[in-house]
């Protein structure tokens, strides 16, 4: 795949803040990035607050630099009774902007739409 699947949802800047101890990014700060990103999604699918029930399959595929800039697209895979199915990609961009653009990591995250009480609520409802 040399293009990216889904939905622009979230574009950041990878800092040195957020290097693990070989110097590259570290991967819970991507994770994060995704989780962000896929909560995006969702909320606006469902018009509601969200939880994340699951993450499935994640694959890390190559390092991510400094400086290089970071894209999640996400793609909504299901829409279930209360929950949607998200596959959530993550490229590169190095500067210039655009020039190079590689697939670092993939995976698939579940949400729940959520009530004021924190209980799973219908995706689909009168009001959303
Ligand atoms: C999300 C939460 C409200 C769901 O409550 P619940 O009582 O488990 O609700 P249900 O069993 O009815 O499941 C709700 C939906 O999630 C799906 N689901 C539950 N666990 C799942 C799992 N491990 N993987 C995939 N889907 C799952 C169910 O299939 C159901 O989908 P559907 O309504 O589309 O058919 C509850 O599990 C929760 O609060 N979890 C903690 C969430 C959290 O803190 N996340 C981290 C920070 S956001």
């Amino acid at each position: 795949m040399t293009e990216p699947r889904g939905e622009l949802s979230l574009r950041n800047l990878a800092m040195p803040a957020d290097t693990n101890p070989n110097g590259d990014i570290f991967g819970g700060w991507l994770l994060s990035q995704m989780d962000i990103a896929g909560g995006l999604a969702a909320k606006g699918r469902s018009h509601s607050r969200i939880a994340t029930v699951a993450i499935e399959s994640m694959s890390f595929h190559q390092a991510v630099r400094v400086g290089e800039i970071v894209c999640c697209y996400t793609d909504i895979l299901k829409v279930g009774r209360t929950s949607m199915r998200i596959r959530i990609e993550v490229w590169t961009m190095g500067m210039p902007y655009n020039q190079t653009r590689a697939k670092v990591t993939e995976g698939i995250f579940t949400y729940v739409a959520i009530d004021e009480n924190g209980k799973a609520q219908p995706v689909d409802r009168e009001e959303a």
